[in-house]
């Protein structure tokens, strides 16, 4: 197989990727951000699942997907990532992974701290100020400034250790939403771990486009989905608790159906889309063969730095991620100048050029443009979004 450093970049190979996948006519999507297209055959294998499920009901489920089956794919997601099937449980998105563990993180005493920063997902925020409501502990909120660089973001890290000695949780998001600023996990991890504090890292934007290895990063407590860019089907997340760390995350509301040393008892015990777990074998086989999160990742930052390269010299535009190729990924967002409210920008985009992006609001920074590419994103595309940018940037 060619090298990653020839592919990212060959339109061709691209164009064939593309063609794996069916696309609605409509307007560019640019805003790939939300959720990612399954490719056909991740889809056929998806409606033949639903079909078979459907047909067989609960005699398959019960004699076969429950007994064998569900462990053979918990046990294939923990090869993908590198750790111990041990240490994962399927949730139906990054959001019930994280509030599981949120809620249910017993290690707070009366008057300890947490720690959030204003780039957290907003239903973060609210589960770990919920939490300190709960436990009788205190939020404390950081707001990172721009440009972000890896050593400002560390030193901020370091100075709210340093200055709140009571800290004793912390949520980090490996991706945030926002501006797809990529946080320098490890190193934020190996100083929260000096101060003795614990992290809940939020993977949701990371999986499948940024190249890690979760047992690297030296986080105990992460929820991730897998409908973003590993391109299963809707509905399927998944927690991460490092085994050594289990007794720090109670069982959910006192789950049962598992003992307290299984992993699968921190999540609620509900009925999950058998289908959609049925088909994550044919999503991986697929992430894997479009060169896995190395390529993937590749490519998205290609088509990232082409547009954010010509945007960046445009005196009425504002990038709000850094070019740090530690600190982006696929998302980048953008400001105009001119006038705060961009919400008519991002109006203009889609009228004006046929161009779909997202507006992003709630950080220290106000609001903000989000531009994110896909897999069937070709170049012509991002030509079109520099010549939009180039000529609403005009005063
Ligand atoms: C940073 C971040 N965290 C969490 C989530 C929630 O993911 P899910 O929709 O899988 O619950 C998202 C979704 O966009 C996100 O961007």
């Amino acid at each position: 197989m060619p090298q990653i450093a020839e592919l990212f970049r060959d339109e061709r190979h691209w164009q064939a990727i593309a063609e794996r996948y069916e696309v609605e006519p409509g307007p560019i999507n640019l805003e790939n951000g939300y959720f990612g297209r399954m490719t056909r055959r991740v889809l056929d294998d998806y409606q033949a699942n639903i079909a078979f499920i459907n047909r067989s009901n609960s005699v398959y489920v019960r004699q076969q997907f429950e007994r064998t089956q569900a462990q053979q794919i918990r046990r294939q997601l923990a090869q993908l990532l590198g750790v111990d099937e041990h240490a994962v449980a399927f949730t139906r998105c990054a959001t019930d992974a994280l509030q599981s563990l949120i809620r249910n993180y017993n290690q707070l005493q009366p008057g300890d701290q947490l720690l959030l920063c204003d780039l957290e997902y907003d239903t973060v925020k609210s589960a770990m100020r919920w939490l300190a409501r709960q436990r009788g502990a205190e939020v404390i909120e950081i707001e990172h400034s721009l440009p972000a660089s890896f050593d400002g973001l560390l030193d901020s890290y370091r100075q709210a250790f340093e200055r709140y000695p009571r800290l004793k949780l912390m949520a980090l998001t490996h991706v945030t939403h926002r501006t797809g600023l990529v946080m320098p996990v490890q190193a934020i991890a190996a100083l929260a771990r000096e101060h003795g504090i614990d992290v809940i890292l939020d993977g949701a934007h990371a999986l499948g486009q940024i190249d890690f290895n979760l047992a690297e990063l030296g986080i105990a407590f992460a929820g991730f989905n897998l409908h973003k860019w590993i391109g299963a089907p809707l509905s399927l997340g998944f927690l991460y608790i490092d085994p050594s760390r289990l007794d720090a995350i109670d069982p959910d509301m006192d789950e049962f159906h598992y003992p307290p040393s299984d992993v699968r008892s921190r999540t609620p015990y509900s009925t999950p889309n058998i289908p959609a777990l049925m088909t994550l074998p044919a999503a991986f086989d697929e992430h894997r063969a479009m060169g896995g999160a190395a390529l993937k990742g590749a490519r998205l930052n290609y088509l990232r730095d082409l547009w954010v390269r010509e945007a960046r010299a445009l005196p009425g535009i504002e990038i709000l991620t850094p070019d740090d190729p530690r600190l982006y990924c696929a998302i980048t967002s953008l400001r105009f100048k001119h006038t705060q409210d961009q919400q008519p920008l991002v109006d203009r985009l889609l009228r004006d050029y046929n161009l779909f992006t997202t507006l992003r609001q709630g950080a220290a920074f106000d609001s903000c443009i989000r531009i994110t590419p896909g897999f069937t994103t070709p170049l012509a595309h991002i030509q079109l979004l520099s010549k939009a940018l180039g000529e609403l940037a005009q005063p």
